[in-house]
């Protein structure tokens, strides 16, 4: 939708006592990494910690009592699913689940932008995961109420990027001057789509390691580039494992695949196990948005350095402090 800007002094009759006109991100879309700056980054990261407290110290509180969160995934979803829900739950709102597509109106060939329309009179946010790249947007173009991109195809996963910054900062201590190596399907995986672009915003060095086949898209390396961001390309690991802090595993993405031939050819390409890990420093950490389908093999999941599940739960008080903020609170 577009973001309000008319005069803020006059008193919006519908907006509930409480809610901010001019609340930083009150009523904005998050459709894309390219939308924030530090300064941002800085505020959502804050409001993210205060919401670590918070559930820390009540657990449940009614910051968001009365609002409705919309959930529509057209493609499976475990932890963005449910860490939406569970975000919504913590702020007292509730959630509308349209989990399964194939028993909604979709499934009778209803149109995006019809269903947005339909959902947006029922609830007073829209978290979206769709097949295509560009749907996030074309919901936002037809929607009134705040849309967020939870996944649109090989496009973005901008909510995914801002959990797996707010961890490197919070494991690491600091993000400029690190080494991120990112590892993989960096072809079809979105996840380090937005994650690369965000972190042009840093000083940091970024190395792309995966299969000929699944290179980072050429697009996405002309922006970084562009960023004069210190990037390269490598197909083994053993190249730059040592000088890694950050090391960010991704799946092979299997359903992206038009030749089933071709993923039968990459799969199984790298598999971070304690043998290998002796190699990386003591003090770096490895992420992955999950699911793992065997690229981290599970014994490597007592090592300190393994930090995928602690990054699931931040991702918690990131969506916690979005939804609070696009709906207006401070
Ligand atoms: C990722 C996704 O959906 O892009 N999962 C997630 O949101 N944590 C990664 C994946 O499916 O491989």
């Amino acid at each position: 939708m577009t973001i309000q800007t008319a005069n803020l002094n006059q008193v919006n009759p519908y907006l509930p006592f409480g809610d901010r006109q001019d609340a930083p991100f009150y009523g904005k879309d998050i459709l894309s990494v390219k939308q924030f700056n530090h300064a941002d980054l800085n505020y959502i990261f804050g409001v993210a910690h205060e919401m670590q407290e918070m559930v820390r110290r009540v657990g449940t509180f009614d910051m968001l009592k009365g609002k409705i969160l919309t959930n529509l995934f057209y493609e499976p979803s475990t932890r963005t699913s449910s860490s939406f829900t569970a975000a919504m739950e913590r702020l007292g709102g509730s959630v509308i689940p349209i989990n399964e597509v194939r028993y909604s109106s979709v499934a009778k060939g209803e149109s995006l932008p019809d269903t947005i329309r339909s959902l947006e009179c029922y609830s007073d946010v829209i978290v979206l995961r769709h097949p295509e790249t560009g749907s996030a947007a074309l919901a936002a173009q037809y929607g009134r109420k705040p849309i967020i991109n939870a996944g649109d195809g090989t496009g973005e996963h901008p909510t995914q990027a801002l959990l797996d910054l707010f961890t490197i900062l919070e494991e690491m201590g600091r993000v400029n001057g690190l080494t991120i190596t990112m590892l993989g399907d960096l072809k079809y995986g979105r996840t380090v789509h937005s994650l690369a672009r965000l972190l042009t915003l840093y000083n940091v060095k970024l190395n792309y390691v995966s299969p000929e086949l699944l290179r980072m898209p050429a697009d996405v390396i002309k922006e970084i580039g562009d960023k004069l961001i210190p990037q390269a390309e490598y197909t083994s690991l053993d190249e730059v494992l040592a000088q890694t802090d950050v090391l960010y595993v991704t799946r092979v993405q299997k359903e992206r695949f038009e030749n089933p031939e071709d993923y039968e050819k990459v799969r199984g390409s790298y598999v971070i196990t304690p043998e290998l890990m002796t190699k990386a420093k003591s003090d770096m950490i490895v992420m992955h948005p999950l699911p793992r389908v065997g690229e981290i093999s599970m014994d490597f999941d007592d090592d300190p350095r393994a930090a995928y599940f602690r990054q699931m739960e931040y991702g918690l008080y990131v969506r916690m402090a979005l939804l609070a903020l696009v709906l207006g609170k401070t």
